[in-house]
């Protein structure tokens, strides 16, 4: 089961690695995120998703042998509840695999536009909920996890050139949304991040660090 799964990317990555003789379950409570999802993997009969919010999710008890996330987990209302549920759900030789964000700071990718946009201060914290591992710890323990593992994992991350890493940043990540939000911020936010990327040196192929936790447990 990949948990927020999005528009499905995951879903079909892990759609190859279980192959046609398993199924993959997709759940997000995004439906125009779902409607691209499935027909990215439109003819794949035992790929199949559920529109639900996590944490309301019926599958029967002991049903399920993993539970995958990629950035899906942050945004819970009430994390212990829905981690819970995946317990319920998950066999008792089950698996919980996810990543999420650590800290605002540690991620360059994000914290790096933001502060040369001058926004900083309107970044929604979200993405950001599980930045403390006591705290996720603290989540899969009460959910009843074992075996919990929480591992700093350092990437650098580019969508190509300057042009296309600009892009990007522009209109995903936090300063993404802040300048979707609020249109009027966008052009000098522009200039301010393509100058900041330029100062980086290689125009060609411009990556920032990203910086996350690998979250892994058993049921
Ligand atoms: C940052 S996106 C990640 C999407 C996808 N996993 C990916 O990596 O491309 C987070 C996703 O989690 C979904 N999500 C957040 N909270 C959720 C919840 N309580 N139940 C179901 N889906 C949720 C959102 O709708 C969104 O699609």
């Amino acid at each position: 089961m990949d948990v927020g799964c999005g528009t499905g990317q995951t879903v079909l990555q892990l759609a190859e690695m279980v192959g046609p003789q398993g199924r993959v379950v997709g759940v997000d409570m995004a439906h125009v995120l779902l409607d691209a999802a499935r027909e990215r993997t439109n003819g794949l009969g035992y790929v199949s998703f559920i529109e639900s919010d996590a944490l309301l999710l019926n599958l029967p008890d002991d049903s399920i042998d993993a539970v995958f996330s990629r950035f899906g987990v942050m945004a819970f209302a009430d994390p212990v509840a829905t981690f819970s549920n995946f317990h319920r759900m998950l066999k008792p030789t089950g698996r919980l695999a996810f990543v999420c964000w650590r800290s605002l700071e540690e991620n360059e990718l994000d914290v790096l536009p933001l502060r040369v946009a001058g926004l900083e201060h309107l970044a929604d914290p979200t993405p950001f909920s599980f930045e403390a591992p006591s705290y996720v710890q603290d989540i899969l323990e009460k959910a009843d996890f074992n075996d919990i593992r929480i591992v700093a994992h350092d990437q650098a991350v580019t969508s190509g050139d300057l042009d296309a890493m600009a892009t990007v940043l522009l209109r995903v990540g936090p300063l993404g949304r802040i300048v979707r939000e609020n249109p009027e911020l966008r052009a000098l936010a522009e200039t301010r991040v393509r100058a900041a990327l330029a100062a980086k040196g290689d125009t060609a192929n411009v990556a920032l660090q990203a910086a996350t936790w690998i979250v892994t447990a058993r049921a």
